[in-house]
């Protein structure tokens, strides 16, 4: 009997609501390669997962070091196609503006430079935005410094783009505009690669979530106003479950989407477009 292929799936912030629900969505069918900051949250998933039968590598630590994503690397290293779901990420209610920036963009920056090492063709990754990156209209200044994330004094010009844009007059605001500008970046940043990575045979997308009902969206509700505003004003009248995520990027890294590449899926039951119009409503 010959044993049908199975690819090798790299899930960060496996440990965290959108992360443990692509783990269970895609380990059903392929090979688990977890990471997560937090140790003991991530080898407790792991175990629960190998009980039920799950083919399962996890390795913790901070997607931002360099010696983690070398060995996350290395492991899908087996000449095979691969998939990646990027979820690992900060909210303005869970990091200082600076920390968010780190980890939404700097280390999603470092972690495609390492994996465009192994690319081989049929690979495929989804980022994780936001509904948030979508809030913010073009600025081509500020996404020409977005495009730079490792570059010297990078911080430095994103503090000085916060402090100058209006809210910015808090630690809430800075984040909050942080977390919008780091995923306004992801949009770009897939759009960008998708240029490298289609030619190699590998597509590229993100998903920008709505209001989703994980740690990180309810820690939002309950710290933020604007998190309860885009949940009321999403049509679907409901908030999103971590498996509306799963499934939509289990679609992205199959074949069944493989003229799709360098662009953004909402998946917001269309809170976006209905926080859009309230807002046009109300300034008349
Ligand atoms: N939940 C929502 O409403 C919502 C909405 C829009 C976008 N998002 C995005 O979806 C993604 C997943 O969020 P979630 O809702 O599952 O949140 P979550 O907090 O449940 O999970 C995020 C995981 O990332 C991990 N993490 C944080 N910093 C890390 C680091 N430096 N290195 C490695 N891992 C790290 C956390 O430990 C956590 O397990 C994030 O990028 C978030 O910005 C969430």
């Amino acid at each position: 009997m010959t044993a049908l292929p199975r690819r090798k799936v790299l899930i960060t912030g496996a440990a965290g609501g959108m992360g443990r629900a692509c783990a269970r969505m895609f380990g059903a069918a392929d090979d688990l390669v977890l990471t997560d900051i937090s140790q003991d949250r991530l080898d407790a998933f792991a175990n629960e997962l190998r009980t039920d039968s799950y083919n399962v590598a996890a390795h913790a630590g901070d997607m931002s070091d360099p010696a983690l994503i070398a060995t996350l690397v290395n492991e899908l290293s087996d000449g095979k196609p691969f998939a990646l779901v990027h979820t690992a990420g900060l909210s303005p209610a869970l990091g200082d503006w600076k920390a968010i920036m780190q980890v939404n963009l700097v280390a999603s920056e470092l972690l495609l430079n390492a994996l465009e090492s192994i690319l081989v063709p049929g690979s495929a990754a989804v980022l994780i935005a936001s509904s948030a990156g979508h809030m913010m209209p073009p600025v081509p200044e500020i996404d020409a410094v977005l495009a730079e994330p490792l570059s010297d004094g990078f911080l430095d010009r994103i503090e000085q783009i916060i402090v100058g844009m209006s809210g910015a007059n808090s630690q809430g605001g800075m984040g909050g505009i942080s977390y919008t500008l780091s995923k306004r970046a992801i949009h770009t940043l897939v759009q960008r690669r998708s240029q490298t990575w289609g030619p190699n045979g590998c597509r590229i997308t993100s998903i920008s979530p709505g209001m989703i009902d994980t740690f990180m969206g309810r820690s939002e509700i309950e710290n933020t106003g604007g998190a309860q505003e885009l949940l009321d004003a999403t049509p679907a009248g409901r908030i999103g479950t971590p498996m509306d995520i799963a499934m939509a990027a289990h679609f992205l890294t199959s074949d069944n989407a493989s003229f799709i590449s360098g662009t953004d899926l909402l998946v917001d039951g269309a809170g976006t477009y209905g926080i859009k119009a309230s807002m046009a409503a109300a300034q008349g």
